[in-house]
């Protein structure tokens, strides 16, 4: 039997997979990383970003929209709880919540999130926005969680998924993602995914390099992170943040590219080499056609109930019900 011993930042799933990630060639980091407390706030700050219109769009449907939603849903289903993955803020999905809260008093909302910090701040300051509403915060990674809202309530679900984050997933892994969560609910359920549209590809790379560079605060704040937390010795100013568009794919991509001929340290055990020029792949964003994303409906077992769109058309919720 092994001793036990204090556990090391080196123990972390987080070490092991930057590790392993820094070790690859392309090099790349996971973008779940990205959301630390700092992280936290400057995604905040970029949700604030005139280039950043996701956030915008989709307040927007939520803000006119919400009670269309909640009403589609009413019309099949009336006793059901609400797992929203990716909760950040629930400065949208309020909304929402009110309109349900207005038409079943009983619901429990499960916000899922990758972050504590976030948690806690719903847990905190969501009561004051909508009274009355039973909350149950999931902190941890979304398949695991919203097995977890499944054990603790037998109710139907409605599952939101907005603010874009499956474009933080290619085409394959989102048909693998909307599987999974497919075969985590039942016949009847219904999932709100949120994509953001392909348009002028100009606008798209603008959202990701913002002239303020909040953006480039927030992709190198990464290494940061690395540093604070896994004992690394990135030189921030070796890097440069580098975000490409390609129209064609939809895959709206943000590298950090190594300036010079360098070498890192993580916790004085591994040696890290990155040549001048290297890139480390940091972020995907995805944005989609309406055919890509009825497509996606049918390959993964859900049917395409409504869609709710912005008035520019840049943004769209699909509402999906299992089928
Ligand atoms: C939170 C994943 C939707 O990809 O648009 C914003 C994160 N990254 N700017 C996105 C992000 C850089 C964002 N999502």
């Amino acid at each position: 039997m092994q001793f036990a011993t204090v556990s090391k930042s080196t123990t972390t799933k987080f070490y092991k997979d930057v590790l392993n990630g820094l070790q690859s060639s392309p090099k790349r980091l996971d973008s779940k990383y990205f959301y630390d407390d700092i992280g936290d706030e400057l995604f905040q700050q970029i949700m604030n970003c005139d280039e950043y219109y996701l956030t915008g769009c989709e307040m927007e449907i939520l803000k006119t929209q919400s009670a269309d939603i909640a009403s589609t849903v009413f019309a099949s289903e009336k006793n059901f709880d609400v797992v929203e993955l990716g909760a950040g803020d629930c400065s949208k999905s309020v909304y929402l919540l009110r309109q349900i809260l207005r038409r079943n008093k009983s619901f429990t909302f499960f916000p899922v999130d990758i972050s504590k910090h976030v948690i806690d701040l719903i847990k905190e300051e969501l009561p004051k926005k909508v009274r009355g509403l039973n909350i149950y915060g999931l902190n941890g990674e979304y398949m695991e969680m919203l097995k977890k809202a499944n054990q603790l309530s037998a109710k139907r679900k409605l599952v939101l998924f907005m603010g874009s984050n499956i474009g933080n997933m290619n085409y394959e892994q989102s048909l693998a993602f909307c599987k999974e969560v497919r075969n985590s609910l039942k016949t009847g359920d219904y999932l709100l995914i949120g994509f953001d549209l392909k348009k002028d590809p100009q606008i798209i790379l603008n959202a990701y390099n913002d002239k303020k560079g909040i953006t480039r605060e927030f992709n190198l704040n990464l290494l940061r992170r690395i540093n604070r937390e896994l004992n690394a010795d990135f030189v921030i100013e070796n890097f440069k943040h580098f975000p490409v568009y390609n129209p064609e794919n939809g895959e709206c991509k943000s590298y950090l590219v190594s300036m010079c001929k360098q070498q890192v340290t993580i916790d004085d055990t591994d040696l890290i080499e990155l040549e001048e020029n290297e890139t480390i792949h940091t972020e995907i964003s995805t944005k989609y056609s309406i055919e890509q994303i009825n497509k996606m409906a049918g390959l993964t077992g859900f049917t395409e109930v409504e869609y709710f769109y912005d008035e520019k058309e840049w943004f769209v919720d699909v509402l999906w019900k299992c089928g």
